[in-house]
């Protein structure tokens, strides 16, 4: 078994991000009164293909752009954290008595393993945390048990090696974006606290779903919707290639149609996807509204997207940034940053692993 979903004793390090769209890296320092400082971050797009749903398609492509984004940090960090995505990780809540020893306990977590995953365990890594007393029963601690099959944590330390970089810590995708949220919950009144937060993350492929009641996931759900299908509109419209319309949709130069006929419709059927996708939460937990939406991944910095999806859903909705608190090194443009944040909170969020 190899422990390090949870590890908890971690040195300096860079959060890097692997998606289906780009290779995202953070780093992070202490700076004054104890407040995060970003030192550097980096975005190096990827070939449509190399990542497909999660799953590393192209080792070369992927550490070839692990190695671009490296290099746009200027850092001499090679130590990193990366995630998987939440598909490739199978979790368990399950109760142990209270006080057992260190050895114990993996066995209890080795047994407990063997009952729900569908792998023989030597294809699989296993860790487990415990999260604290049981609400239930005063005998018993609440632990968690994460596990994934070996090769989808070995495709990713490859792509680190291919670029110099050696994995430190595995973690996965929404627990780093929930580490993310904390910080970007200074952006909500009372930061977050007893109030019910959809985090609705747009990326290329995938909108992430994860709600947040009292800071604490209740919910995730994951839906086909994201930014290559404006994308491509751009392409057929504009007779494009897809890099020229990445950076069109970026950077603007487009003829004045694009506009009216194809990015309003695109952020009209974003605002639909959003109001479903809640109206399917409040319809299948006990929860029946929510009290913020907060936007992230690469679309949520559409200029209007926000103000489009709280009109459709009547609900307060704001675009995430996890540097809202955070003092800049000299070499972070403000202005940029600002765009780029919402696409950033899982690499923030690994970055972030190093203080814990
Ligand atoms: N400033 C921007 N304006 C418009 N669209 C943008 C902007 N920045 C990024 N995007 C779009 O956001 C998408 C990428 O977002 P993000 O980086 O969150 O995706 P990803 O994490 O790679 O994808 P996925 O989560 O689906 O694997 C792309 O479609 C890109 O064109
Ligand atoms: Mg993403």
């Amino acid at each position: 078994m190899k422990f390090d979903f949870f590890n908890e004793h971690t040195p300096p390090l860079i959060g890097v991000d692997i998606s289906s769209s780009s290779v995202k890296m953070v780093e992070l320092s202490e700076g004054i009164k104890g407040a995060y400082r970003i030192e550097s971050y980096a975005i190096a797009p990827l070939v449509k293909d190399a990542v497909v749903d999660g799953n590393i398609a192209s080792l070369e492509q992927v550490g070839e752009a692990v190695k671009r984004a490296w290099k746009l940090m200027g850092t001499r960090e090679k130590r990193v954290a990366v995630a998987l995505p939440v598909a490739a990780v199978i979790s368990k809540k399950v109760l142990m008595q209270k006080g057992l020893r260190e050895e114990d306990m993996e066995l209890q977590v080795e047994a407990e393993a063997n009952q729900y995953i569908p792998f023989s365990l030597d294809e699989v890594n296993i860790d487990f945390q415990v999260l604290g007393d049981s609400p239930a029963s005063p005998d018993e601690v609440e632990v968690i048990i994460a596990a994934s099959r070996k090769e989808k944590i070995q495709d990713r330390e490859a792509a680190a090696e291919a670029a110099g970089l050696k994995v430190v810590i595995m973690d996965v995708e929404t627990y780093a974006t929930e580490a993310a949220y904390r910080l970007a919950a200074n952006q909500l009144p009372n930061a977050g606290r007893d109030q019910t937060v959809m985090i609705v993350d747009v990326g290329a492929v995938m909108m992430h779903i994860n709600v947040l009641h009292n800071n604490q996931s209740v919910y995730i759900r994951e839906q086909n919707f994201g930014g290559a299908q404006l994308t491509t509109e751009i392409q057929r419209r504009f007779g494009l290639s897809s890099e020229e319309a990445e950076v069109a949709k970026r950077k603007g130069g487009l003829p004045d149609s694009y506009e009216s006929e194809v990015l309003r419709p695109f952020v009209q059927s974003m605002a639909i996807e959003v109001a479903r996708a809640l109206q399917f939460f409040t319809s299948s937990t006990q929860f029946n509204r929510v009290d913020h939406i907060m936007l992230a991944g690469g679309c949520a910095s559409i200029p209007g997207v926000d103000l489009a999806v709280s009109e459709r859903t009547s609900v307060n909705t704001i675009v995430a940034n996890p540097f809202v608190s955070m003092s800049l090194s000299a070499k972070i443009k403000q202005q940029y940053l600002a765009q780029d944040a919402p696409s950033l909170m899982i690499a923030c969020g690994l970055a972030l692993r190093r203080f814990e």
